[in-house]
């Protein structure tokens, strides 16, 4: 496969996918890294400092809003050479309303989680502009962390409508607890790109959770307490305890995630069962499920009944 020499990131302007465009600047070989944002103020802040951080001047911004498939697809359109992998990075638990219906159809959650690096993908594939990787930023939430009270989605047939359910919020019900919705579209994803890397072999689709990761922005759209409890005490004491990472751990599992092909194509890794943090396996060695094909394969149908 050919080495990788260019990254598009979403959602690099701050968190674990900044650290991980920072990450990747400072290893031989990388040459370019877009980074892939919502706001144009924000990306150009995130590519300033990061020129500074690193001294390369390998970074470039492009406005992308994955929310949109629009925005996506504009956004692909403008790109002027292929790039040799993408991370699927932007995410966390949906804004204000996360229950609330896109344009496509599905929930704002799931749109900025899944559908987005969808038709992301799908456009990047059509035009034949990606070479070599796809990560997708997975969650031990997929499987259910249940010292963190996280629960396993409660998946009844993994039929294709089961995924569309999910996808539109209808499983759930609109003042469903974005906590719980968030584990399932994680896993929606997961199936997504199981089924992507059987049907386009030339490329490797590897779904790797950062694990429990402190330090970043993902709770401060939850309700005021829950941000309080999981933001600023769970964020101090987790990691007293071994129960999550800092930024540039998480980071890192991205980037190994990329770089190191021991980590094979359709397959999720994330932490060992019971835990958020800590060595990274398959989760196939947690939950047979996920190496399901007609699993995998419900799931890509689902998420592509709400690509226009
Ligand atoms: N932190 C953890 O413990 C953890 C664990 C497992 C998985 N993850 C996953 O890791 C990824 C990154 O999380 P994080 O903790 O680094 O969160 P974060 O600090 O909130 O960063 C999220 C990034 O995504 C961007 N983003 C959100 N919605 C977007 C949209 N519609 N279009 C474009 N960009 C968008 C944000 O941009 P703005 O600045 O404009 O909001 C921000 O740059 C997420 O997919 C999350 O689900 C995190």
């Amino acid at each position: 496969m050919k080495p990788i020499q260019s990254v598009l990131i979403t959602g690099a302007n701050a968190g674990l996918g900044r650290e991980a465009a920072r990450q990747l600047a400072l290893r031989n070989g990388i040459e370019k890294i877009y980074l892939a944002c919502r706001n144009p103020d924000k990306a150009r802040a995130a590519k300033s400092a990061l020129e500074a951080e690193t001294g390369r001047r390998v970074f470039d911004t492009i406005l992308m809003d994955v929310s949109d498939p629009n925005s996506v697809r504009q956004a692909v359109s403008r790109l002027s050479a292929p790039v040799d992998a993408v991370i699927l990075n932007a995410g966390g638990t949906g804004g204000r309303t996360p229950n609330s219906l896109t344009a496509s159809g599905v929930t704002n959650i799931f749109a900025s989680n899944l559908l987005g690096h969808v038709v992301l993908v799908d456009e990047l594939l059509e035009r034949q502009l990606i070479t070599s990787t796809v990560l997708y930023a997975g969650s031990e939430a997929a499987r259910g962390i249940p010292k963190m009270g996280v629960a396993k989605p409660d998946m009844r047939s993994s039929s294709t409508d089961e995924y569309v359910a999910i996808a539109d919020g209808s499983k759930f019900g609109p003042n469903a607890d974005p906590l719980d919705v968030y584990g399932t579209i994680k896993l929606t994803g997961a199936m997504w790109m199981g089924s992507m890397a059987r049907q386009h072999t030339h490329i490797r689709f590897v779904t790797m959770s950062p694990g429990g990761t402190t330090g970043t922005n993902g709770m401060d759209d939850l309700p005021f307490l829950k941000k309080v409890f999981f933001k600023y005490v769970g964020g101090t004491l987790m990691p007293i305890f071994g129960m999550m990472h800092d930024v540039q751990t998480g980071a890192k599992r991205y980037v190994d995630g990329l770089l190191n092909e021991k980590f094979e194509s359709g397959h999720f890794y994330a932490s060992r069962e019971g835990s958020p943090t800590g060595p990274v396996i398959d989760q196939v060695e947690i939950d047979s499920a996920f190496a399901n094909p007609d699993f995998q394969d419900n799931a890509n149908l689902a998420v592509h009944r709400f690509v226009a």
